[in-house]
């Protein structure tokens, strides 16, 4: 995301996914994580093109509980294709592991993520370290189809599974004086060797955040898996956030620190690039970047022949249920 828009070369011929596809798979994937074989089953997406076969990552109890009582498409997008589980799993953008976007799927295993604990602090009732398991016990998962959108100018569409973001606002009960909610994410440079590298711009931890009526928002997602499965260390295990309306840079990978905030709290990429990349990041076709338009779009896999490239759509195609939420600001400052 630094500089860099990837080069069509970059891209990985593979057929899209139908979905009848992806479900029988994940009928498949359901039974067998309960029959206790999600751990170290081989990837059941065959790779295509120049993708690895990875190993899925193993299932811990606390997931493989709560899949049973998953609520399965809760949210959908219609209309479109699934992207293959290869590309969502091996195309990364997780510069904690590296710049590259196969980095990731190389080296995220190497971070330990269980145990896990979040702590919760700042303007809020029930502050402590919790447990992941602990902090999201009372929610059901459900499965949200939704579409990512780069800043760099490609797309795809995810199945995730996870808790409401307000669901866990609610659980540790903020005060009225929190206007904001601050995520960091974990820094371990033992694990994450992308974080010893003397050419890594970023100033570690990174940290995004929302407004609180955004947190608040119903599509606002803290994702724990994604196609039926535990989420995999590349995409953000084992917490993640996921707002579709936004670029994905906000959508914070591998969270410890969730803090309730009375001031907008400075993020990595606005604090690195100001002029490049703002708080808000709503996607929006009518504001470039200033080194390039936002107005379209690469739905990846592309192919040899088709590049495969869409019109964005205005909060990446949220509009009708976010709108709202910025109905009194002007998008071309508040970018
Ligand atoms: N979170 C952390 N901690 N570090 C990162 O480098 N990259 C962001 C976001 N979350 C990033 C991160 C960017 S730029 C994008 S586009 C998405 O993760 C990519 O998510 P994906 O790899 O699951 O597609």
């Amino acid at each position: 995301m630094l500089i860099r828009i990837p080069a069509r070369s970059d891209c990985h011929a593979s057929e899209v996914t139908p979905e009848a596809i992806y479900r029988s798979r994940r009928r498949f994937l359901k039974s067998a994580a309960l029959a206790g074989a999600a751990t170290g089953m081989p990837s059941l997406a065959k790779a295509s093109g120049q993708y690895r076969d990875v190993p899925d990552a193993a299932a811990p109890p606390w997931f493989v509980g709560k899949l049973q009582d998953a609520h399965w498409r809760a949210v959908v997008a219609e209309g479109e294709a699934i992207t293959p589980y290869p590309d969502a799993t091996q195309y990364n953008n997780f510069y904690e592991f590296g710049p590259n976007k196969g980095d990731p799927a190389r080296y995220a295993e190497e971070l330990k993520v269980e145990p896990w604990s979040v702590l919760i602090d700042g303007e809020v009732e029930q502050p402590g370290r919790y447990l992941l398991e602990d902090l999201i016990a009372e929610s059901r998962l459900e499965e949200r189809i939704y579409r990512l959108r780069c800043v760099e100018a490609w797309s795809m569409v995810i199945p995730w599974l996870g808790i409401p973001l307000s669901d866990l606002v609610q659980k540790v009960r903020p005060l009225s004086a929190a206007k904001f909610v601050r995520f960091e994410t974990a820094y371990r440079p033992d694990e994450m060797r992308g974080t010893r590298s003397s050419f890594a711009l970023i100033d570690w931890p990174y940290v995004e955040g929302l407004r609180m009526d955004e947190a608040m928002h119903p599509l606002s997602l803290l994702a724990v898996g994604m196609y039926g499965r535990v989420l995999p260390n590349q995409n953000g295990a084992p917490l993640r956030l996921v707002v579709p309306w936004k670029y994905g840079f906000k959508s914070i990978k591998s969270i410890v620190r969730i803090s309730f905030v009375r001031e907008q709290p400075s993020t990595t990429w606005q604090s690195m690039a100001p002029e490049e990349y703002g708080f808000y990041a709503n996607v929006n076709p009518q504001v470039s970047h200033p080194r390039w338009s936002q107005a379209r779009e690469r739905r990846l896999p592309g192919s040899l022949f088709s590049a495969n490239v869409r019109e964005t759509l205005l909060f990446n195609g949220y509009a009708d249920q976010v709108a709202g939420l910025y109905a009194s600001m002007d998008l071309t400052k508040d970018y």
